[in-house]
């Protein structure tokens, strides 16, 4: 299994949409594939430790391989990795043939053939209320920008003398950091990209530097170095900064050119997790499987373990209900929503109705007089003329006019604009489908365009019935800051229902993922620093990585759940013009679109109460998922009886939102634990506002605390209404716990299913 990269836009700004592809086996080497094997421990009672050689573990993953393959030459390149903190276990190239047989040893727990599927700022601190400047000390409560905590990236590789890897004022990594750099010749690591290793050698390449560039973006925007006078083609530009701009950066690089093998993501998070990372980031998913059979939600396990927070890309599979991956309740989820930035291109129709759209490439010298528009499809001349794509215009008439190109069509946006200037045509407004609804994308253009939302779209298609000869220009209005409807859940942000575990309201949280500028590995203008502005749920999940190592700098003993729970008792859910976030088609998001809603970096610093977990709690909740011993096994490393251990309810875990499903009549009490890191002495009283068609009970309904890190327990009962029907099979209320002083509001996030 390989993962995409969940990018939206990338290179020339386009919006790729990755679909899922049958496992295929590895080309040029017979029928052998890469298999992941897991195994017992080396030998009963010895448990796997640090001083436990890696020779002794090769030696015993090296027993499972076939005798046939243990040639020395042979078997090194039979074993692709081996595991060691991550895992018990390896990778291997096998026949189907070898890997039955080593069912039949001792110590073989299971083995299955890796999964195949192809690839998937200036403005966003501030955008996040976090100032720019570094030597600021009015933040409220001191998170020093991330200093002294390692972010590390399972990416595409990272270009290391990027100004955005600047070390400058950067102080040397923490004693603890055991990480390598991987570079050859004259390309170093420094304070700030103080690891970089390629786990990639399998696809032929062994330095972690990069292809394609998104390995770059997201290190830059979950720690980049401040750098001025950021911008493309002169949009944008301000000072491009990381959301937790002094914490340091290691690149683990597991994708090559079109993919990311699930063999080198384990490494990568082995190698992480035994550098000594604090959080992980990985802007790349797979699909949604089983938690065991999910190797990012195994190695997350792993992770948080050693307290490490993992933040992952929720996908960018929408608006399509249950597409999340990532799902496992011990990762944070992260949807993509937009920022307030536009860089406007506005239509002016011939009626004088303007319609405001997006594009990077603003020319000063355009001559914005009315011109012909023309609709290619309507001409009938060729079918395929609706998207533009390669060759469609050429016997259409297109010279002098703005012509009208429709998203999708396995066109790139981009590419649209190169067919149209080819055949003569002066300007190009680009519209949605439906689907697309009010994400627009600034591309770096040919020539003059526009990138209209759905209703603007629709309002030019009206416009062209009810004239003979319609006329439009395009003006340019650079950057604007202040879009009252951002935050705004993207297109293409994945949404819930969570399908491999209903009772977990997912996504988590949502966070900058439209139109980010960050680094590049080239400058896409020749003529500024080498900047891009992309778009996808890979940008949304470094922004939460930065902010997690922010909370982690001001809170350095709390756990992955603790800083989890920071973030989501504290999101909002109001745009900038106060009224509630909206999806990508302009209706009220729901839970299943934004989680607990947008984050709040600076509230979350300092929550009040949090819902605290360790990585034990998960058992009961894995037994209640009705996962067997094996299974379990699998993801938490250890031999677990669900028969003795207690089994709960999904939504029994301590997670701070709930997600829970009532059939009529049905009434159900789950419980939960609040600690209180807010103020020692403090009075919290519950406010429940019930979603439609449910009763919600809290016992107690206040609760008193006499000192910090005391823990209190309360039980909430939801009751499904007999006699008032709920409009819909779902349903979303919110729980809060108020403290007296109106210090602190924790919300927990409540969604309900009838059934
Ligand atoms: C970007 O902003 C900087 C600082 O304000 C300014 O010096 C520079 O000329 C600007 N660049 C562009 C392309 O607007
Ligand atoms: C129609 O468009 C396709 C490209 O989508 C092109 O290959 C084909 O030649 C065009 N046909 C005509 C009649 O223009
Ligand atoms: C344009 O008008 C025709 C005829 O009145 C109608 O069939 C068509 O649906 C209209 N198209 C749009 C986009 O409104
Ligand atoms: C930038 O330079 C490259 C290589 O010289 C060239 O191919 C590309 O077209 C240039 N891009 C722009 C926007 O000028
Ligand atoms: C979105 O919906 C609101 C409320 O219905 C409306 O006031 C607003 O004009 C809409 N925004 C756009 C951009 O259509
Ligand atoms: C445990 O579950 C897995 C996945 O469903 C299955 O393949 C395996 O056979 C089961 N093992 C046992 C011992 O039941
Ligand atoms: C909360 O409940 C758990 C489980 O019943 C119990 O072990 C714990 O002592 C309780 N904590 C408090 C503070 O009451
Ligand atoms: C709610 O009902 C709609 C329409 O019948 C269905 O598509 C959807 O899956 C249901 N949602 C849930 C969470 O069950």
């Amino acid at each position: 299994m390989k993962a995409f990269l969940l990018i939206s836009l990338a290179l020339t700004s386009t919006f790729f949409s990755f679909s899922s592809q049958e496992a295929s086996p590895a080309s040029g080497q017979g029928d052998l594939q890469t298999y992941i094997v897991f195994v017992d421990e080396p030998a009963a009672g010895r448990k796997l430790s640090t001083e436990s050689s890696n020779d002794d573990l090769l030696s015993w993953y090296t027993s499972f391989l076939p005798p046939t393959t243990l040639s020395s030459n042979n078997q090194q390149e039979r074993m692709v990795h081996s595991y060691r903190k991550v895992v018990t276990g390896f990778a291997a190239k096998l026949t189907p043939r070898e890997a039955k047989a080593m069912e039949e040893k001792q110590g073989f727990i299971s083995a299955r053939v890796e999964r195949s599927v192809p690839l998937l700022t200036t403005h966003t601190p501030e955008f996040l209320g976090l100032q720019q400047n570094l030597g600021g000390s009015d933040w409220k409560y001191s998170s020093n920008f991330g200093q002294g905590l390692i972010i590390g990236l399972i990416d595409s590789g990272i270009k290391h003398d990027h100004p955005s890897f600047s070390d400058e004022g950067m102080p040397p990594p923490p004693a603890k950091w055991r990480g390598k750099c991987e570079f050859n010749g004259k390309r170093t690591c420094n304070n700030k990209l103080i690891g970089a290793r390629s786990f990639s050698a399998h696809l032929g390449d062994h330095l972690p530097s990069e292809e394609i560039y998104h390995g770059s973006h997201t290190a830059g925007e979950a720690a980049g170095s401040p750098v001025r006078g950021a911008n493309v083609l002169g949009q944008a530009n301000g000072t491009a900064m990381g959301i937790a701009p002094k914490a340091h950066v290691a690149m683990y690089k597991v994708c090559g050119m079109d993919d990311c093998p699930e063999s080198g993501i384990l490494a990568a998070m082995d190698a992480a997790i035994e550098d000594g990372v604090d959080v992980l980031s990985l802007s790349l998913g797979i699909e949604s499987y089983n938690f065991y059979d999910d190797v990012i939600a195994v190695g997350a396990f792993r992770a948080i373990q050693s307290g490490i927070f993992v933040s992952c890309s929720a996908g960018n599979g929408g608006p399509s209900q249950s597409s999340l991956v990532n799902e496992a309740p011990w990762i944070l989820t992260v949807g993509a929503s937009t920022i307030d930035r536009e860089i406007r291109a506005t239509v002016v129709l011939g009626n004088n109705v303007e319609l405001h759209g997006e594009s990077l490439y603003q020319p000063k010298d355009l001559n914005s007089r009315q011109l012909p528009i023309i609709d290619p499809e309507a001409t009938g001349i060729n079918a395929s003329a609706r998207f533009c794509g390669g060759g469609s215009l050429k016997n259409i008439d297109v010279t002098g006019k703005i012509v009208i190109c429709h998203m999708g069509g396995r066109v790139e946006g981009v590419e649209k604009g190169k067919e149209v200037k080819n055949n003569g045509g002066a300007g190009m407004i680009l519209m949605n489908n439906l689907a697309g609804g009010y994400t627009t994308f600034p591309y770096a253009h040919v020539l003059p365009a526009s990138h209209l939302s759905y209703k603007d779209g629709r309002a030019v298609m009206d416009y062209l019935n009810s004239t003979q000869s319609p006329t439009a220009a395009i003006k340019f209005r650079g950057t604007l800051i202040g879009k009252s409807i951002a935050p705004q859940v993207a297109f293409f942000s994945s949404r819930g229902p969570s399908l491999q575990s209903p009772g977990i309201l997912k996504p988590d949280i949502i966070g900058p993922g439209v139109n980010i500028l960050a680094a590049w590995g080239v400058s896409v203008d020749n003529a500024t620093n080498p900047f891009n502005i992309v778009s996808g749920t890979s940008m949304s999940c470094p922004h939460l990585s930065g902010v997690a190592a922010l909370i982690k700098s001001a809170h350095p003993d709390w756990s992955p759940a603790a800083i989890k729970s920071a973030i989501l008792t504290t999101a909002y859910t109001f745009n900038r013009g106060g009224r509630s976030i909206t999806t990508e088609q302009n209706v009220s998001a729901t839970v299943y679109d934004m989680g607990s809603g947008h984050v709040n970096p600076l509230m979350a610093l300092n929550p009040g109460l949090i819902y605290d977990l360790q990585p034990d709690d998960f058992i009961p909740y894995l037994c209640g998922l009705g996962y067997n011993d094996t299974s379990i096994r699998l993801i938490v490393q250890r031999k677990v009886k669900c028969s003795t251990e207690p089994s709960v309810p999904e939504a029994q875990l301590n997670y701070p939102t709930f997600s829970i499903s009532l059939g009529s009549g049905d009434e159900k009490t789950y419980t939960r634990t609040v600690t209180n890191v807010g103020l020692p002495h403090s009075t919290y009283t519950c406010k429940a506002l019930s979603p439609e068609g449910v009763d919600v009970k809290v016992v107690p309904s206040e609760i008193n605390f006499k000192e910090l890190k005391e823990k209190a327990n309360y039980s909430v009962t939801f009751t499904r209404l007999r006699n008032i029907m709920a409009r819909s099979n779902v349903s979303e209320g919110y729980l809060v716990w108020s403290s007296n002083e109106d210090e602190y509001n924790v919300v927990s996030t409540i969604a309900v299913v009838f059934v």
